[in-house]
């Protein structure tokens, strides 16, 4: 079939393409060496490995963050493999491949692949900590008081089942400094307390906590530590081998830009005899802890492998350019926002207190209808927080993200402010 007979076939029938994505998706050998100072050209071509159209601005990525054109191309490449030859004989390279993502995941987070979990996301691997450790009644765990519920909610819940008791450090706003949180934990801990939970970046309103020093602290009472990482892996250039904490949680599909429904549980070595698995079935990972709590039955190992896919792709640019230049587009948006009358902003201005979640009230607007005016009518996707506390809306940039997008986003909220939504 020549090419102007397919365009009738398609034409008659109505029916959609199917595209080779080969021929449809960005290529990562387009993507230049990462220069020593990346300038926007740079970050420009870093925009071209994503799908997004070009005048769609995604300020959401504490949300959900686009995967990259490698990481669609594999995941379609390996599920594709799978699904021509589903033969065991077949799938056992697939074994191999997530265990490869295992050994990137230690790589990336600078532990050892024995101490990697691949869950599904951050609230499986906070949940199969506050369901595995074993705690009972008259322990206490500590937590940061904003968390998300997977680290909230379900202490609370189970500590209704366990009978521990829950008790919360209050999070004042604007952030206090690192040094207030770790005098806070100090003094709060009685001989009672068994665990200390907190939000390494809060996606409330981008507070970053002292998560080395709270876990020294910590650590030193043998006080078991667990950092929700959902809004640092991925964004920050994390160490887990210099943060030391017992258990550390990411997703895939945040800042990683991976595939979704994948995530990441760490187990330091030291906490590995102190929890419980709490999940039994076939298919565990090879190596490490992963033989005991990874065994969750049949998994999606073609998105397992994309998901290393996405940790490859981000340390070809180079982790630590890739905060940097979402602290930056941050620190852009908190310049021209506070230039605006009307404008409050919850984060703070401090880099050491912040990173790249940006919330804030924007004047008396409605922020459900100016967030939905933004998408419409500005092409700019963001968050909105409802409610009485620290209510407004939240943009968090990311590295496919440019300067051009972060003017246009000042402009917008300069607008809706001066001429209403
Ligand atoms: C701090 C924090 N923890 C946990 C989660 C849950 O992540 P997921 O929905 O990927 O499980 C989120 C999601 O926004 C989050 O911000």
């Amino acid at each position: 079939m020549n090419r102007r007979e397919f365009a009738r076939l398609l034409a008659f029938s109505g029916a959609v393409p199917f595209v080779t994505p080969s021929l449809a998706w960005p290529s990562a050998d387009k993507l230049p060496p990462t220069p020593a100072s990346p300038d926007e050209k740079f970050w420009m071509s870093v925009r071209d490995q994503f799908v997004m159209p070009k005048d769609l601005a995604m300020l959401n990525a504490a949300n959900l963050c686009p995967s990259s054109g490698p990481v669609l191309e594999t995941m379609y490449k390996m599920t594709k493999d799978m699904d021509q030859d589903p033969s065991m004989d077949n799938r056992a390279k697939l074994g191999d491949g997530r265990e490869n993502t295992r050994k990137l995941l230690a790589e990336f987070l600078r532990v050892t692949p024995e101490d990697i979990v691949i869950t599904r996301n951050t609230s499986e691997s906070n949940n199969l900590v506050s369901t595995g450790v074993d705690l009972k009644a008259g322990d206490e765990v500590l937590l940061t008081a904003d968390n998300h519920p997977s680290n909230h909610t379900a202490w609370q819940e189970k500590a209704k089942r366990f009978g521990f008791t829950v008790i919360d450090i209050p999070v004042p706003n604007p952030h206090p400094g690192g040094d207030y949180y770790v005098q806070a934990f100090t003094k709060a801990i009685t001989p009672k307390t068994k665990l200390i939970s907190i939000t390494h970046l809060t996606s409330t309103v981008g507070d970053v906590f002292p998560a080395k020093e709270i876990c020294k602290v910590a650590r030193e009472r043998g006080i078991l530590t667990l950092v929700d990482g959902a809004q640092t892996f991925g964004l920050m250039d994390v160490d887990l081998s210099d943060i030391q904490p017992d258990f550390y949680s990411g997703s895939a599909h945040k800042w990683p830009c991976g595939p979704k429904e994948n995530g990441v549980l760490y187990i330091s070595k030291s906490a590995q005899p102190k929890i419980w698995a709490s999940i039994f079935s076939a298919y565990p990972g090879r190596v490490g802890v992963s033989r005991t709590f990874e065994g969750f039955g049949q998994r999606d190992e073609p998105a397992m492998i994309a998901f290393g896919e996405a940790l490859k792709f981000q340390t070809q640019i180079g982790r630590a350019q890739i905060e940097k230049r979402s602290r930056e587009l941050t620190s852009a948006l908190i310049e021209g926002l506070r230039k605006i009358d009307g404008v409050k902003i919850w984060t703070s201005p401090e880099a050491d207190r912040r990173a790249a979640v940006l919330s804030f009230q924007p004047g008396n607007l409605d922020v459900r209808k100016l967030s939905a005016a933004l998408y419409q009518k500005d092409r700019i996707g963001c968050a909105t927080r409802g409610g009485q506390d620290r209510a407004g809306i939240r943009f968090s940039p990311h590295f496919y993200n440019t300067h051009a997008e972060m003017d246009r986003a000042v402009a917008a909220i300069k607008k809706y402010i001066t001429a209403g939504v």
